[in-house]
């Protein structure tokens, strides 16, 4: 029998897990057996009212692999970074309005470690309007391709950096914050993941600068065109959230963004990163 409840949530991404007691979360290795194995059929799951504590959220991370530490350091619990637009909560926020675009986590780390393979956010304060955070399977956006553009994509490669991710949210940068985005190195990704387990997505998303060796006219064209057709309305499930629910997902599959809510909303999210095991290949 399995040891989870599921209920999806739309046809390609998310599913809700429900009744599931959060202490085995934080100390039943099957049951991280269970959620990991959830996760890559899902993409997205979602543990309504699990009211972790930062520790506990640290600690089931643990269970599901490597913690990125790379932002450590804004939060008194190692493993945790606040998500929030007020600088009193976090010094970094100024860099989050990016989250306002579809994106994929991962795809301009600090140094050469693996992409993170999942992001896990709980809920302290909500935003008493938008703030929900939408996600689209990024398998399915490949699924969606045709055969003739599975073969002509087969061997494009894109160069993903924060400049283009920051500079879509703030395109008036002084000297200094394009100095900051370009101290981070750029990586440079296949347009079309394949995956380990033999699936194949592709990797789009406000991180992707240029296409390499393509006009840059044509290849923002594109990526426009590719993240369009991947996140329509009906290929996406909106979290609207409440305080003390955890949601889980899966970069290697899964694009997401916060819809907009103000820049002076309380809105307060604890995340915690895991690391992945293998590259974008
Ligand atoms: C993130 C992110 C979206 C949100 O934490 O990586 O994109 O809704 N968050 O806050
Ligand atoms: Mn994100």
């Amino acid at each position: 029998m399995s040891l989870l409840t599921i209920n999806k949530l739309t046809d390609t991404v998310g599913a809700e897990v429900v009744g599931i007691d959060p202490s085995r979360m934080v100390s039943d290795d099957a049951i991280a057996e269970a959620i990991l194995n959830a996760l890559e059929d899902n993409g997205v799951l979602v543990f309504p009212a699990v009211n972790f504590d930062p520790a506990d959220q640290v600690e089931f991370c643990r269970r599901l692999g490597a913690i990125d530490h790379s932002a450590d350091g804004h939060h008194p619990v190692a493993g945790i970074y606040p998500v929030t637009l007020d600088k009193s909560k976090n010094s970094s926020a100024a860099y989050l309005k990016a989250t306002f675009d579809w994106h994929i986590d991962g795809c301009t780390p600090t140094d050469n470690s693996y992409p993170q393979m999942a992001t896990v956010l709980s809920a302290v304060q909500v935003a008493t309007s938008g703030g929900e955070t939408e996600f689209a399977s990024s398998y399915a956006a490949y699924d969606g391709l045709t055969d003739d553009e599975k073969e002509r994509f087969a061997s494009l490669r894109v160069v993903h950096s924060l400049e283009a991710s920051q500079s879509r949210v703030n395109p008036d940068p002084t000297p200094e914050q394009l100095a900051q985005w370009r101290a981070r190195p750029t990586h440079e990704h296949p347009l079309i993941w394949s995956h380990r387990s033999g699936r194949k997505s592709l990797v789009l998303g406000a991180s992707a600068h240029y296409v390499v060796g393509m006009d840059r006219d044509e290849g923002q064209a594109l990526l426009d065109d590719l993240l369009k057709r991947a996140t329509t309305a009906e290929q996406v499930y909106s979290h609207n959230w409440s305080v003390g629910d955890t949601v889980i997902w899966d970069n290697r599959g899964v694009l997401h963004r916060a819809a907009p809510y103000d820049e002076t909303s309380p809105r307060e999210m604890l995340r915690t990163t895991v690391l992945g095991d293998e590259p974008i290949q």
